[in-house]
């Protein structure tokens, strides 16, 4: 039975435009793929701790006692585990929001998700051969003169390659802020790009 991790960042919860277009395309994904189990794990509701002093420190020392089975760890092993990933993260501060920087630094572990050869080249352990983030966007970041600009498409694909997930794709909705567009016919269309995703994801 292979699993797909979904993880859920999208903090105006039942108004948010990232989720509608993440639950297409999990229906979606549903259908095509009924033996896939999908596994949700929702930061808005889980809350996860900031890596304060204390944090980082209680981290550190039960990584350097080799205790990788503590349950701390339990979000790093299940996102090493996992056969696809599939990230929902509305467009903030021109990346995403602060929840999703807590997870990430949480499953960040060396040794679970990502390692280091004997040559001291780094090397990663995530299982996962896949990572979708769907995301929505006020304005509009795929232009030659703001792209550059985009920061959080761009820092998840550059963590796959520390994960040792090779396949980053990104499904986005822009331009849903600015009055010029028609909001409607952008949704509906990446409501469409979900569905194709959800058949070859
Ligand atoms: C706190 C916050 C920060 C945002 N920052 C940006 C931004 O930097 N650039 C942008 O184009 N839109 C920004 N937006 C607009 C959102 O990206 C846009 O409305 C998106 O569709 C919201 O997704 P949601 O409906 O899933 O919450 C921001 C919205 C909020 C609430």
């Amino acid at each position: 039975m292979s699993e797909l991790l979904f993880v859920n960042a999208c903090v105006r919860g039942e108004r948010s435009r990232t989720l509608s277009l993440a639950r297409h395309f999990l229906s979606a994904y549903t259908q095509k793929h009924p033996e896939v189990t999908i596994t949700e794990r929702n930061l808005i509701t889980e809350r996860l701790e900031p890596q304060y002093p204390e944090v980082l420190a209680h981290r550190d020392e039960l990584w350097n006692a080799g205790k990788l089975d503590d349950p701390s760890f339990d979000a790093a092993w299940q996102f090493a585990k996992a056969d696809k990933i599939f990230i929902a993260a509305p467009f903030w501060d021109l990346s995403y929001p602060a929840i999703l920087k807590i997870y990430l630094e949480r499953i960040s572990v060396t040794n679970i998700t990502f390692g280091y050869d004997a040559d001291g080249n780094s090397v990663g352990l995530s299982r996962a051969d896949k990572l979708l983030l769907i995301t929505t966007r006020g304005g509009n970041f795929s232009l030659p003169e703001t792209e550059w600009m985009e920061s959080g498409a761009r820092h998840l694909k550059a963590l796959c390659a520390m994960y040792g997930i090779p396949d980053f794709q990104l499904l986005c909705a822009e331009g849903l802020d600015d009055i010029r567009n028609d909001k409607a016919a952008i949704l509906a269309r990446a409501m469409q790009e979900a569905e194709t995703l959800a058949a070859r994801f």
